[in-house]
């Protein structure tokens, strides 16, 4: 399943990152913001517990996420971008970290690190990268959450290239795809057309 978040903010904020003239600083809160603008939607479906609060008149029923069954896990070094923007949203949420980078030459993904808190099987995941280009180093994080037991992952990216759309479906067809938009394709480096750039290089000023 791909879901598109076609909000005016989202759109009016992709437009924001897109532009070349935005610097380091602008981009970092835009990608903060829409972190947090997709969670609303991503979560929408996340299981909720019902409990009873005093009010200062009477007792009322009431609901509460299980948010500490929510996992966050951004692939480095981009994906970072996008936690706190969550963890605003849901503070008791858990943070895994997957370090992957595409190779220039084969833009295979060569992974370099793995965390992710215990009991993968009990949780919800939230896979975070602002680009879904080829698809690799999405389908190599997913396989590495699932070898863990992790059975409930969500995709969470805010530009996608329709072949790493198609990827993912084809390898993981149970992980739902949350974009901001749906880019035209790839060019012959693998980057995203009409895209942003290299989110990580323009996230931390590294070129
Ligand atoms: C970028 C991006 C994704 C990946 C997407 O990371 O943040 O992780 O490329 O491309 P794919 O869909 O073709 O695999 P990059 O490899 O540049 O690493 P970095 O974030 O450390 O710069
Ligand atoms: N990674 C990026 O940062 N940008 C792209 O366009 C493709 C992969």
């Amino acid at each position: 399943m791909l879901t598109v978040v076609r909000h005016p903010l989202i759109q009016h904020k992709v437009t924001m990152l897109r532009d070349r003239r935005t610097p380091k600083k602008v981009f970092k809160e835009l990608v903060d913001e829409l972190a947090m603008l997709m969670a609303y939607e991503a979560t929408a479906t996340l299981a909720v517990d019902e409990l009873t609060v005093q009010t200062p008149l009477e007792a009322a029923t009431g609901w509460t996420v299980r948010g500490k069954k929510l996992t966050l896990v951004p692939i480095l070094r981009a994906g970072l971008g996008m936690v706190e923007g969550i963890l605003r949203l849901v503070p008791s949420a858990r943070v895994g970290h997957i370090g992957l980078y595409r190779d220039h030459d084969t833009l295979e993904p060569v992974d370099y690190y793995f965390k992710i808190p215990g009991d993968a099987a009990e949780r919800d995941f939230f896979l975070l990268d602002p680009m879904l280009a080829t698809g690799g180093s999405a389908v190599s994080a997913i396989d590495s959450l699932k070898r863990t037991g992790a059975t409930r992952i969500r995709f969470l990216c805010l530009v996608a290239a329709p072949a790493g759309v198609q990827r993912v479906h084809a390898a993981h067809p149970d992980v739902p795809i949350y974009c901001a938009a749906l880019d035209r394709e790839l060019n012959e480096h693998g980057y995203i057309l009409p895209g942003l750039g290299d989110a990580g290089d323009r996230l931390f000023g590294t070129r």
